[in-house]
């Protein structure tokens, strides 16, 4: 057992200082959300393994290495998974609760952990947030327009400087495996050359070979046949109704031919925002795309569906300190003469925070100046300075930004606090 503990390996613990960021994150995701009609939605953070593996696809990185499966007490079987991501499990619930006979599109959004047993490294984690945002029975291309603007607009309000939206359409279960067979003739030809990882993807999810980083591979794909070329009718009216909303919207688009996801389940459109120049799956800042087939692999009638999933601890890195984060929590700190008595103190904080002001008692046994001090360090504006005063009903209330002081009537404290304190806030 080790001496001192730390943090697992891949996680990290989000102190007050990063939570202030994390927070305005979910506090505009929650607000965004709203605007745009997506109703909060949770499903449990462990589900039954096969909901992932089917959902999210048996040969994909993310069920074939990173779940983080689950042993339950008494039984040899791992039953349960971690949630890697939240489509699925919404999915799950999509049908588990007849959603179906709701008004479509369900548009609902999560925000909360998700856990990957991935090779930690910058940017990557164990467990790390997602907002998720789903809109559920509507197929038209107009709904991904909504959906991508969503995102992209969420990006630019909390300060992501230069948010690219690289595209693409992967077409359908008509159009794709015609695609497929052209790649794997292309590639096979030269699959000798190619390192053993890519010729198991090749065999077994030939798609994957596209988002490859090796660069004999990519030397490969240059030439290779692009899905664009390959896409049926209704997929390629599908990618071109996109492209007319997205213009309207004002959403920039940077075509990504090469851009395939690491989730099985997508149909037609993907999508991927990153900070210009920081390609790469592991900088991607979110993503996300159309599902067509996946509620009906839930056992339910087919239905379409499309979602984004947007990556909450690579944008705080980039998002920076919010500027107006209250450092301080309390607006009074309740100090006194007589380091001992604590019950006058905590009794008059009490008082204020049932009145609705934040404030804290100072209940260390120290003096008065060292009080005072601290109150000081900690932003408050206001310290309430308890002393024989206390007597008669009266305190002394030291504006600690004004540097002055009078005797106020407990009676009358919690309003004169008020009044200097929203008079000094608005004017
Ligand atoms: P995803 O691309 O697997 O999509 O994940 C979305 C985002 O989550 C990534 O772009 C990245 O920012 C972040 N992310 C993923 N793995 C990690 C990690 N190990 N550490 C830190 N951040 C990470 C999905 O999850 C889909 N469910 C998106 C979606 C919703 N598609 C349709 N609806």
């Amino acid at each position: 057992m080790p001496s001192r503990f730390q943090a697992p390996r891949g996680t990290r613990d989000l102190l007050p200082a990063d939570m202030a960021t994390f927070r305005r994150l979910e506090d505009d995701a929650r607000r965004m959300a709203a605007l745009y009609g997506y109703r909060p939605i949770e499903t449990p953070m462990f589900e039954d393994s096969g909901v992932f593996e089917r959902g999210v696809g048996e040969v994909t990185d993310i069920v074939e290495k990173e779940l983080f499966r689950i042993r339950t007490p008494g039984s040899d079987e791992e039953r349960w998974a971690l949630r890697p991501e939240p489509t699925a499990g919404i999915c799950r619930a999509y049908v588990e609760h007849g959603m179906h006979t709701l008004p479509q599109p369900v548009k609902v959004t999560m925000f909360g952990p998700m856990f990957r047993y991935d090779r930690p490294q910058a940017g990557r984690y164990r467990q790390f947030w997602q907002w998720d945002v789903e809109a559920i029975g509507e197929a038209g291309p107009a709904i991904d327009a909504e959906i991508i603007e969503l995102a992209y607009r969420f990006l630019n309000e909390v300060g992501v400087a230069n948010v690219e939206m690289h595209l693409n359409s992967i077409g359908d279960q008509h159009c794709r495996p015609r695609y497929i067979e052209a790649l794997v003739e292309h590639m096979s030809a030269s699959a000798h050359e190619l390192p053993e990882l890519e010729r198991h993807r090749l065999a077994k999810n030939p798609l994957r070979v596209l988002d490859s980083k090796n660069a004999r591979t990519l030397g490969l794909l240059g030439d290779a046949p692009r899905m664009a070329d390959f896409l049926c009718d209704a997929c390629r009216v599908h990618w071109e109704g996109l492209l007319v909303h997205l213009e309207t919207l004002g959403v920039p688009v940077t075509p990504a031919p090469l851009l395939v996801r690491g989730l099985d389940y997508y149909t037609r459109t993907a999508f991927e925002f990153y900070q210009t120049g920081e390609q790469g799956q592991q900088s991607a800042l979110g993503g996300g795309g159309r599902y067509d087939g996946l509620i009906e692999l839930f056992g339910a009638k087919p239905t379409p569906g499309i979602g984004f999933g947007l990556g909450i601890d690579r944008i705080a890195a980039l998002a920076g300190r919010p500027d107006d984060a209250p450092l301080a929590h309390a607006v009074a700190i309740v100090v006194g003469a007589d380091p001992g008595a604590t019950t006058a103190r905590l009794r008059l904080a009490t008082e204020l925070r049932a009145a609705g002001v934040p404030s804290s008692a100072d209940l260390a046994q120290r003096t008065l100046s060292r009080q005072l001090e601290r109150a000081a360090r900690e932003g408050a504006h206001f310290a309430v300075v308890v002393g024989d005063e206390l007597d008669s009903g009266q305190v002394q209330l030291r504006d600690l930004e004004a540097g002055t002081q009078r005797l106020v009537n407990v009676a009358d404290l919690t309003r004169e606090i008020q009044r200097a304190h929203g008079s000094h806030r608005h004017g």
